[in-house]
């Protein structure tokens, strides 16, 4: 018998995106243009340089070695990656994230958009993982994980796009279920086990080529995926929410919620709306374990 949750996926994303966008039923890769995809990688870097206090006209390989000698002194990283905009980095990160949502806005899913997961994030990836970052308070991305275990959205599209270094060999690794999956693992109270899991789905090795972003549905299983000798890389992810809705119910958790922003209000972002990051970059949000946003922030319209 067919799995009636999965097919509902399924059809959600045949309407969303075009037959040779879909790489699973349940994962697409979408193609921005070079101009966009040239004006974010610069505005990463411009963003980068503030952080290290570097000019901004370094070449991306040696800007990226430098931030990589720099790891142990920046204070804005957390253990996942997330680079976290401070008030020194304030003005460059919503630069960063105009171009983002300008990208967004050419696309052509971008009218069935509804609202994402906010702030969207700029996230290092090392070149290898460390112990002591792999025991986070739900899971790390290296683990086979959902999304919607962190409180993001089951209904969810997390659209994935490698930035600056190495976006081939440091990856991320996605798997598509079979008719066995169950909706409620996507809840972090009914997490399955890891041999369930493992029977369940099959890994997918197809990589989005640079200028591609990935965008997989909630029920995409995924993981932080290095190959041997693979080096620093940078990735934008932000989670949205589709106006085409599932038949299921969808769970939201109570912080997550109040995350959710108009699509359409970001992509205004600097004339009808703008972030302030009002931290020092040595001063740490207690997030509730995880519960919360590590980014601090006032989001103001105009
Ligand atoms: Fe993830």
């Amino acid at each position: 018998m067919k799995n009636k949750t999965l097919e509902n996926r399924a059809a959600r994303f045949k309407r969303l995106f075009k037959k040779k966008e879909l790489v699973t039923p349940y994962l697409a890769f979408v193609k921005i243009s070079k101009k966009k995809m040239n004006l974010i990688k610069n505005h990463s870097m411009q963003y980068l340089s503030e952080i290290l206090d570097q000019n901004t006209n370094k070449k991306e390989d040696v800007l990226l070695k430098y931030f990589g000698r720099k790891k142990n002194f920046l204070k804005n990283i957390t253990p996942t990656g997330m680079i976290l905009p401070k008030n020194n980095t304030s003005l460059e990160f919503n630069i960063l994230l105009k171009s983002w949502y300008n990208a967004i806005k050419s696309l052509e899913i971008y009218d069935k958009l509804e609202n994402c997961h906010t702030p969207a994030h700029l996230r290092v990836k090392w070149p290898t993982s460390q112990k002591k970052d792999l025991n986070r308070p739900r899971h790390a991305p290296e683990e086979l994980h959902f999304d919607s275990w962190s409180g993001y959205s089951s209904h969810g599209l997390t659209f994935l796009l490698g930035v600056l270094g190495d976006t081939q060999k440091n990856r991320v690794r996605f798997f598509v279920p079979n008719d066995d999956y169950k909706e409620k693992w996507l809840l972090k109270d009914f997490k399955p086990t890891v041999s369930e899991l493992k029977a369940c789905y099959t890994p997918i090795d197809d990589t989005p080529s640079y200028g591609e972003i990935a965008i997989v549905d909630t029920c995409t299983l995924h993981q932080t995926f290095r190959e041997n000798n693979s080096e620093i890389r940078f990735s934008i992810d932000n989670i949205f929410r589709s106006k085409i809705k599932l038949q299921t119910k969808e769970y939201i958790e109570r912080y997550r919620r109040q995350e959710l922003t108009s699509v359409e209000l970001l992509s205004n972002l600097g004339s009808k709306c703008i972030y302030f990051f009002n931290h020092y970059p040595h001063q740490i949000k207690n997030t509730n374990g995880g519960s919360l946003d590590p980014t601090q922030f006032n989001f103001v319209k105009n």
